[in-house]
């Protein structure tokens, strides 16, 4: 914990000399990267500190109301912008595009805020394997690759770009952070749009997000996964009564894992697997079909986009 400590003190004074006398914008995401974040700067520079809570409508269920709750004593500034991105991915089905768009819009409504406020500089929870795995052309993490080059704060501050999770989450235990918010699953930026394959639509995500529910409702207590989701991957033929129907195939991938960059599947008892796909098929209206993904990262992701 000692290294924690340090590494607590340094990250602060560094963020104060960074930032100097102006005031900083943030994304608060309330997942442990940005919650510490946001915890390092409100030490290093108080009320400058300008945290902003993005529902970009690809949020769990019930996870603005919560996130709300969470960061009550702190002045989290809540922006709505489902439509907004709902709008600008009409129509994309590339997995790269879909980031990029999304990490543009990011950024556009945080200049956006940073100018009402008069903030200079944007603070971000980037962490090491989101440079590694966006460095190696595996994909554009939306807080690296997807940012638009034309940018317009002062500067990008980064606290955490030389830690993996395991020690963000050690290091909030330092900072003495709720166990809901050290613990919490990792959920990528972009959030269930990485998890609707194809053309992202408020129907589609509304069913990504009630399946997702139900995975986590399943999984989370149960096993301890490092991370556990649900995906649609797409139509797919179904019976109901005596009618053939196209409906959603919807994946559910629980892994394991130290710091993501490799991952093992959760190896889930039968019962269990039959049951999330009952609960799914039957709460869900318009899901034909569940299937449990066993592949270990690598070859593949644990996301599917
Ligand atoms: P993959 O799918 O690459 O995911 O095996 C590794 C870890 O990163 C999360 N992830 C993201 N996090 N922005 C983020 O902040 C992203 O664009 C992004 N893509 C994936 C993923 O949930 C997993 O924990």
């Amino acid at each position: 914990m000692v290294k924690a400590e340090k590494f607590i003190e340094e990250a602060v004074e560094a963020i104060r000399k960074e930032a100097g006398d102006e005031k900083v914008v943030m994304a608060l995401s309330g997942g442990v990267d940005s919650s510490v974040c946001a915890e390092l700067a409100k030490r290093a520079i108080g009320d400058r500190l300008i945290p902003i809570y993005v529902d970009t409508g690809l949020m769990r269920k019930g996870e603005s109301d919560r996130i709300c709750e969470l960061f009550s004593d702190i002045n989290l500034k809540m922006v709505e912008a489902g439509d907004e991105f709902f709008a600008a991915l009409a129509g994309v089905t590339d997995p790269e595009q879909k980031r990029k768009i999304i990490g543009e819009k990011f950024i556009r409504i945080f200049e956006r805020e940073a100018l009402a406020t008069g903030a200079a500089y944007l603070l971000q929870g980037t962490i090491y394997p989101d440079i590694i795995e966006s460095e190696g052309g595996i994909k554009s993490h939306h807080n690296v690759g997807g940012l638009p080059l034309d940018i317009d704060f002062k500067g990008v501050i980064e606290p955490l770009v030389e830690l993996y999770k395991d020690e963000v989450r050690e290091v909030a235990g330092a900072l003495e952070m709720p166990a809901e918010i050290q613990h919490r699953m990792p959920f990528p930026g972009p959030g269930l749009a990485v998890r609707c394959l194809g053309e992202v639509t408020p129907d589609k995500i509304a069913v990504v997000r009630e399946a997702n529910a139900i995975a986590e409702e399943e999984l989370v207590e149960q096993f301890m996964p490092w991370q556990c989701f649900a995906a649609v991957l797409g139509l797919g033929t179904g019976v109901k009564g005596d009618i053939r129907l196209h409906g959603w195939i919807v994946a559910v991938r629980a892994v394991y894992s130290r710091d993501a960059m490799t991952a093992e599947p959760v190896e889930l008892p039968w019962e269990t697997m039959h049951r999330i796909a009952s609960r799914i098929t039957a709460e869900i209206p318009g899901v034909a079909r569940v299937v449990y993904d066993i592949t270990p990262k690598p070859p593949a992701t644990i996301e599917y986009e």
